[in-house]
């Protein structure tokens, strides 16, 4: 089974194969990211221009490195939300206009469920049932994960997402959009001993989460700083704010995870969405795992953040649940469980 996958969501095109007997074959994505850097954030109208540019050249590239036709796909799966509603509508029409030419199911994947899965994708796998940590910039959830389709909430941000609180930082510190991977890599040489920040519901007797004070406590800090420094920061400075916001935000999510591991009796976690890829985390986690005795996963790395190939593996893992390619609609909201 050939499965072409397509994501639309945001602000990045990614299209991708998945065979279900050689795993995946292609994978190519664009990246919208300096377009926006000038206004500061997505544009969503820009988005789906862009996306409406890219997707059918994305989608000849896959073909084409793998010497196949459009002919030979069996399935075609996108994210049908949540997201952006423009956006996921280009996505969205594409599969279904090329699903319905070729006579062929189309599959309405949850952008998230492509994010949870993702790890599947590495070696070595994980078996069901693990516990999930999602942690993208729209999201930040702790979830069992029984099997396909099979997900229950934990425990979950009830303000911002991590990745949220990694951009909206980044941009009080003055640092460029996307702020979020550039603070992190300023924070690896900052002092993590200059500055702490509270770890908001570190102790709380739940698995919930709560970033946006941390980043109002960052505003306060910057400001105290400033005016020793007669209104600006020096770059040292500026690191060690950082580093001591990714310390805060390392510990919560580290310290909610083993909560949740001990609760569940779980002895495996996932780690998934973009902030999935910083270093502090996952060498925060693998220490953690090595002490307490679990074993943890994540996607490759360059599928962390969003990607065709989390969508056409999502798609291929639902293809019994595929839903006729009569019709088609967006989510732009849509809870996953
Ligand atoms: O999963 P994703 O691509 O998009 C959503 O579905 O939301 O995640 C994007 C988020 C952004 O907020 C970005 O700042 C964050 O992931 N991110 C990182 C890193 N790389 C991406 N945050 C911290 N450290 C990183 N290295
Ligand atoms: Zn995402």
């Amino acid at each position: 089974m050939l499965v072409l996958g397509i994501e639309s969501s945001c602000d990045e095109t990614g299209v991708a194969l998945y065979d279900s007997e050689h795993g995946l074959v292609a994978h190519h994505l664009h990246t919208q990211m300096a377009m926006h850097a000038e206004y500061g954030g997505v544009v969503p109208e820009l988005a789906s221009r862009d996306h409406i540019r890219r997707v059918i050249p994305l989608t000849e590239a896959c073909l084409a490195e793998v010497g196949l036709r459009l002919a030979d796909i069996d399935a075609i799966a996108y994210t049908q939300g949540p997201g952006l509603g423009g956006a996921l509508l280009v996505g969205t029409s594409v599969a279904n206009a090329l699903a319905f030419g070729l006579g062929i199911p189309v599959i309405a994947v949850h952008h998230l469920e492509g994010h949870l899965l993702s790890p599947l994708l590495a070696t070595p796998r994980p078996d069901f049932p693990f516990l999930a940590l999602l942690v993208s910039g729209g999201h930040t959830q702790l979830m069992a994960v029984h099997g396909v389709g099979q997900y229950q909430v934990l425990g979950e941000t009830l303000d911002d997402a991590a990745g949220e609180a990694f951009d909206k930082t980044a941009k009080l510190l003055g640092l460029d959009y996307p702020g979020g991977p550039t603070l992190s890599r300023l924070a690896e040489s900052g002092d993590p001993a200059r500055f702490t920040l509270p770890r908001p519901m570190l102790n709380s007797a739940d698995l919930d989460m709560s970033f946006s004070g941390l980043k109002t406590a960052v505003l306060t800090l910057v400001r105290q700083q400033e005016a020793q420094q007669h209104g600006t920061l020096d770059e040292q400075t500026r690191k060690d704010i950082c580093r001591a916001f990714q310390e805060a935000i390392v510990e919560v999510l580290v310290k909610k995870s083993l909560k949740a591991l001990k609760q569940t009796g779980m002895k495996r976690l996932v780690v998934a969405g973009g902030v999935g890829a910083n270093r502090q985390l996952r060498a925060a986690l693998d220490q953690a795992a090595a002490r307490r005795k679990f074993e943890v996963f994540y996607p490759p790395l360059a599928l962390c953040t969003d990607n065709g190939a989390m969508i056409a593996f999502a798609g291929a893992m639902r293809l019994k649940f595929a839903e006729p390619a009569a019709g088609f609609s967006v989510k732009p909201r849509w809870d996953l469980a």
